[in-house]
């Protein structure tokens, strides 16, 4: 019988103008993007953050230095799929994964197929295990007034 277990993953950045905005590795159309030492991939690094800690194997950070030169401009879906690996090689995989992104604009919605389906094809799972889901801060806060987006999920994985 498979042991069940579950990750909490959050993450912020600050929004830049002259940035790309991607989230879960899919480019969205904005006049501004997000800030960081790698692509900034508020969605992708919370997923990152969820699944090490349902594998109990520390976090981003740990994995991934923000000091290495080695992941500066990273593609932060090849650190989520690197996660996926430590993940598998502790001895779980993977059952879903499920996850909000907190930004006051663009509206999202019309990407939510596109994000599932690349963050899906990245953690080797099929689409109706990976949701997406958006909401905006109503004006209130950093991320209300459009200074910074924020993602939060949730991973199960299970025993091999
Ligand atoms: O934040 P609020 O509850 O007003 O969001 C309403 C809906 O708008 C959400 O359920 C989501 O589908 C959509 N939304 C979006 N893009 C955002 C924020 C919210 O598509 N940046
Ligand atoms: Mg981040």
């Amino acid at each position: 019988m498979s042991e069940y277990r579950a990750g909490l993953g959050w993450d912020t950045h600050r929004t830049s103008a002259g940035r790309a905005l991607i989230l879960g590795g899919v480019t969205i159309a904005s006049e501004f993007g997000l800030e960081g030492h790698s692509d900034a991939d508020v969605l992708a690094h919370a997923i990152t953050d969820a699944l090490l800690g349902a594998a109990c194997l520390g976090d981003i950070g740990m994995h991934f230095p923000d000091t290495d030169a080695r992941w500066k401009g990273a593609d932060s879906m090849k650190l989520l799929a690197h996660a996926v690996k430590l993940a598998r090689e502790a001895g779980f995989e993977v059952v879903n994964v499920d996850s909000t992104v907190i930004l006051e604009r663009p509206k999202l919605k019309d990407y939510r197929q596109a994000m599932r389906e690349s963050l899906a094809k990245c953690v080797g799972l099929e689409m109706n295990r990976v949701s997406v889901k958006f909401k905006t801060a109503e004006k209130v806060g950093p991320v209300g007034e459009g200074r910074s987006a924020e993602a939060q999920a949730v991973v199960t994985v299970r025993t091999l």
